[in-house]
């Protein structure tokens, strides 16, 4: 119960905790308050086509409150942490997460964001918002990692954490890096560990429809990202005390093994998943 006698401001605010990234997150009621950030009003805006065009498994955008907290619908179910549980290893997770981004493709493609928008990653990063033939690049979520996977009756049901949303080429592949994953075995949850990684690449890529065209290119799109994400990471690393932690605590082995290892395996993933 509500006490009466607190202020608006102090009533019943639960800390969420996900992967440290952001901090002061909390929840009111059914709703999500995070700290504003230069690109929250662009995601908002992102959020709302979602909702309007018929995806509803994020949460809705509902603008800033009285203290200039941006507000979020809470969405409710469960999220995983690292390491991920042995039952997220399970094909039907994998199809149901390629199912859910496939529909989240299929009403972001077209948006093309409000003049000015900002988005959010590294700091000074190029963005580019269209392909070399001028077409408009998807914008997608781009961060796939489990806490940002928000599961009902053992199943990916909705998807939150836009913060790193914007155009982009590269979103099978994050979704792929995280759920198949494209990750040396060391680095993988134990129940990952011995999975048949090009099987799996090929569920996902028959679950989400992929075209001819994506599946040639998930492979190097994939190595790409991942010598990016070593390249950024280190970077931010150097910058800022959260991803110093995380590189300290293992990022900076674990990357390079990914590299590696794609670089090894790779073959075998485009050939399990070229069309015949
Ligand atoms: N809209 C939401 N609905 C339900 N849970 C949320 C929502 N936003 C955040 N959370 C919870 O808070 C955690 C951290 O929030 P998130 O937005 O992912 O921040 P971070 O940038 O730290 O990853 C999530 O992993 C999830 O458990
Ligand atoms: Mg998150």
């Amino acid at each position: 119960m509500t006490d009466p006698s607190r202020g608006i401001d102090q009533c019943d605010e639960v800390p969420l905790v996900g992967d440290g990234v952001t901090q002061e997150i909390v929840r009111v009621g059914d709703t999500v308050r995070r700290p504003v950030r230069p690109f929250s009003l662009t995601i908002q805006a992102y959020l709302a086509h979602l909702h309007a065009a018929g995806f509803s498994e994020a949460p809705v955008p509902l603008g800033l409150d009285e203290r200039g907290r941006e507000v979020l619908s809470f969405v409710p179910g469960d999220v995983p942490r690292e390491p991920l549980p042995p039952e997220t290893a399970r094909e039907e997770v994998l199809v149901a997460l390629a199912q859910l981004i496939r529909r989240l493709h299929d009403v972001a493609e077209g948006w093309v964001a409000p003049e000015g928008a900002v988005w959010g990653g590294i700091p000074g990063m190029r963005v580019r918002n269209s392909a070399p033939d001028g077409e408009p690049l998807l914008v997608s979520h781009r961060d796939y990692c489990p806490g940002n996977v928000v599961f009902r009756d053992g199943r990916p049901a909705a998807l939150i954490d836009f913060d790193l949303a914007k155009p982009t080429v590269d979103d099978i592949a994050n979704a792929l890096y995280y759920w198949a994953p494209l990750m040396h075995p060391e680095d993988r949850a134990p129940a990952f560990r011995d999975l048949d990684i090009p099987h799996r690449v090929a569920v996902f890529a028959d679950a989400y429809g992929m075209t001819s065209e994506q599946r040639r290119v998930l492979v190097p799109a994939a190595t790409t990202m991942i010598g990016r994400f070593h390249v950024n990471m280190r970077a931010a690393a150097e910058r800022d005390p959260v991803f110093r932690r995380f590189w300290d605590e293992g990022v900076k082995d674990r990357l390079p093994r990914a590299e590696a290892w794609i670089q090894q395996e790779g073959p075998a993933i485009t050939a399990g998943i070229a069309h015949r």
